[in-house]
């Protein structure tokens, strides 16, 4: 994952932690609203029942039968007095029979048996809140029953509501704004471990690459675990690039030296002769110089192609390729007293780079001409099967004790005793070339347990790469 440079854990915290709250407070609220409106109606709806009661209670049955009723303006003044809430009443004797008060003012129809109960409702244009009451009043012989219906319009219950609505969501708020305060200090001094880690690593000398021994908190151990670890494998590959540098300026030193001591030569030179003798020598230790140079310009090239994405698909003619480069040693085995040959006919396709695989080939022509010995045969073929492409470049020289093969194969080992002219680079770099298109190398005897064979195997080519 990239972190690119807005992406902030404080910001990323803070944010999660908001958007829940405010999710949660926004239910909270809903919720305390709904309780608020319930409270205040409970509180109001007692005083209203209260008023309803009072006039019931003046409601009299007159010598016709009639009801009649003392509107007692102290039980509606208790009401009006607590806010700018208006009061209506109305009473009603037996259904349909409309006693006093507004007579537009919308009742309730009781269930038989119902004494009181609330409503909400609207009267002129306002939301109002209504109590009925049903009583019945009795002249000894008969009882006469009546309705009383009080409302009140709602401003002081809704006032109620919203101030407690109010109070709940600064509280929220203020809650939010803490969570939001402690988050900030808690990630600033979380992150301070990490800090201290960074500037005790920006602190740090460029080749000190020690592991790091800071104290952090549980959650990073684990990177730093991982950074140490790297940091492990970072000076192994520093300590290898050390040593093949250290070898490899010794594999030039070599040479140039030999090329001034022969130019010394040249200057002190009596004879023509004497002088050619020299320049020749000279000339001799300037091509290893350049085969030197080759060879680390191979490694370089291995590094790059095994550090490329996707190796280009490049198919070529193994057996062609072979052929051509033993035709060219041709002339430097017979200088050195060998016969070298080639065997193989037809086509053997592999995938590969042509300058490596030709590298490949040269290097084990190369050696074994230098190490075969005068009068030993080499032969190089190259036979393509099912198990796939083989080349195999064979001599009947003194070959390489099986227990030393191991070591061969790796940077800058020579022979012991080895007289012709080499860095040691050979082998190994056939076995990465070999190791960058997926083909295995093996050290075996030559024929009949003399000489050394080495044999390539390249993978056979998917069926599909051949179109
Ligand atoms: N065909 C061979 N016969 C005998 N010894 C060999 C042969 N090829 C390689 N060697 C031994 O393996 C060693 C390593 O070979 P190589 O990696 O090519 O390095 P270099 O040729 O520069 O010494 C050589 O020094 C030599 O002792
Ligand atoms: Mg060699």
């Amino acid at each position: 994952m990239i972190l690119t440079p807005r992406h902030s854990l404080r910001r990323r915290l803070l944010g999660w932690l908001l958007i829940s709250t405010a999710i949660i407070g926004t239910l909270a609220l809903f919720d305390t609203w709904a309780e608020a409106v319930k409270t205040a109606n409970a509180v109001s709806d007692r005083v209203l029942a209260g008023s309803a009661l009072a006039i019931a209670e003046r409601v009299v049955v007159a010598e016709d039968g009639s009801l009649e009723v003392d509107i007692p303006y102290v039980a509606l003044e208790m009401l009006t007095s607590a806010a700018q809430d208006r009061v209506f009443y109305r009473v009603d004797g037996p259904p349909g029979s409309f006693i006093t008060g507004y007579q537009s003012l919308p009742g309730i129809v009781l269930k038989p048996g119902q004494a009181t109960a609330f409503e909400d409702a609207v009267f002129r244009g306002e939301p109002i809140r209504v109590a009925a009451l049903q009583r019945s009043a009795s002249t000894g012989i008969s009882s006469v029953p009546f309705v009383v219906t009080v409302a009140e319009t709602t401003v002081a219950r809704r006032q109620l509501a919203r101030a407690i609505l109010l109070r709940s969501a600064l509280r929220l708020a203020m809650m939010i704004a803490g969570a939001a305060v402690i988050v900030w200090i808690a990630v600033t001094m979380s992150l301070r471990p990490l800090s201290r880690l960074g500037s005790a690593i920006a602190e740090r000398n460029p080749d000190d690459l020690q592991p790091i021994r800071e104290d952090v908190p549980r959650e990073v151990e684990g990177l730093v675990e991982r950074f140490n670890s790297f940091m492990v494998r970072l000076s192994t590959a520093i300590e290898a690039l050390r040593h093949f540098t250290g070898n490899a300026s010794h594999q030039l030193r070599t040479p140039l030296a030999v090329i001034r001591t022969q130019l010394a030569l040249v200057g002190r030179a009596a004879t023509l002769e004497e002088a050619r003798e020299a320049a020749r020598k000279g000339d001799e230790a300037v091509a290893r110089a350049e085969r030197v140079l080759a060879q680390f310009l191979t490694l370089a090239r291995l590094n790059a192609a095994s550090s490329r994405e996707t190796p280009p698909p490049a198919r070529l003619d193994l057996l062609r390729l072979s052929q051509e480069i033993t035709a060219d040693h041709v002339p430097a085995a017979a200088a050195a007293g060998i016969d070298l040959g080639f065997e193989g006919e037809g086509a053997a396709p592999v995938t590969g780079e042509m300058l490596l695989l030709g590298e490949l080939v040269k290097n084990l022509v190369e050696n074994a001409i230098a190490y075969a010995g005068r009068g030993a045969e080499v032969t190089v073929r190259v036979a393509s099967s099912s198990e796939g492409v083989r080349l195999e470049v064979e001599d009947n020289g003194p070959g390489i004790p099986p227990e030393k093969r191991v070591g061969v194969m790796q940077r800058f080992v020579r022979g012991e005793r080895e007289r012709a002219f080499g860095t040691g680079l050979g082998l190994p770099i056939v076995e990465e070339i070999a190791g960058l298109y997926g083909a295995a190398v093996t050290l075996e005897d030559g024929a009949g347990g003399r000489g050394l064979k080495v044999s390539v195997l390249f993978p056979t080519i998917p069926a599909d790469d051949e179109s």
